[in-house]
């Protein structure tokens, strides 16, 4: 099967979004992010969207942009967390998960990183979150690739797997 976008998923602060802009430049592919998509559509950030709006009206905004973004093709689109959990990624994505354990991920994300997330913000309640989705992510991806390695050694696994398979 011939793909038409590689979506990339996985948990909070996994490296989604920087992968996907360096996995982009060497596949001379577009990239796009589906939360600074919304943010701009929105006029507002991702956490006052949560603070005004609430998480459910969030959800379906993710829903309605991964079907519209997914309507053009030879993207590298990087998502947000929750995104696989409670939407539906169209047919003919390539869905690459960033395997990261939890403490890894920690340790990789700056305070103000993680000060963006509303989520985040209680340690114990993200670890549960991050035990709940990590099956969700796994079955949801034709490539699982270990991210606890460091960052550009798992872009090149990734875009070894992508030229071998001749998947785009
Ligand atoms: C969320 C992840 C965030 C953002 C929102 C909700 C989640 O994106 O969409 O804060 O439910 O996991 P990142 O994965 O880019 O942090």
């Amino acid at each position: 099967m011939v793909y038409d976008n590689i979506v990339l998923i996985g948990f909070m602060g996994s490296g989604k979004t920087s992968v996907g802009k360096s996995l982009a430049r060497k596949l001379y592919k577009n990239f796009v992010d589906v939360d600074s998509v919304i943010e701009a559509e929105q006029n507002s950030s991702v956490s006052d969207i949560f603070k005004d709006k609430g998480e459910a009206y969030f959800r379906g905004l993710e829903q309605k942009c991964i079907n519209e973004l997914t309507q053009n093709k030879g993207q590298v689109i990087a998502t947000g967390g929750g995104l696989p959990i409670f939407s539906a990624i169209p047919e003919k994505s390539l869905i690459v998960y960033i395997d990261a354990d939890f403490d890894v991920i920690l340790n990789r994300l700056p305070a103000r990183e993680r000060a963006k997330r509303p989520l985040l913000q209680d340690e114990s309640r993200a670890k549960a979150l991050f035990n709940e989705r990590i099956n969700t992510y796994r079955e949801q991806a034709n490539f699982s690739v270990d991210a606890n390695q460091s960052i550009p050694t798992f872009i090149h696994v990734i875009f070894d797997y992508i030229l071998d398979q001749r998947v785009l």
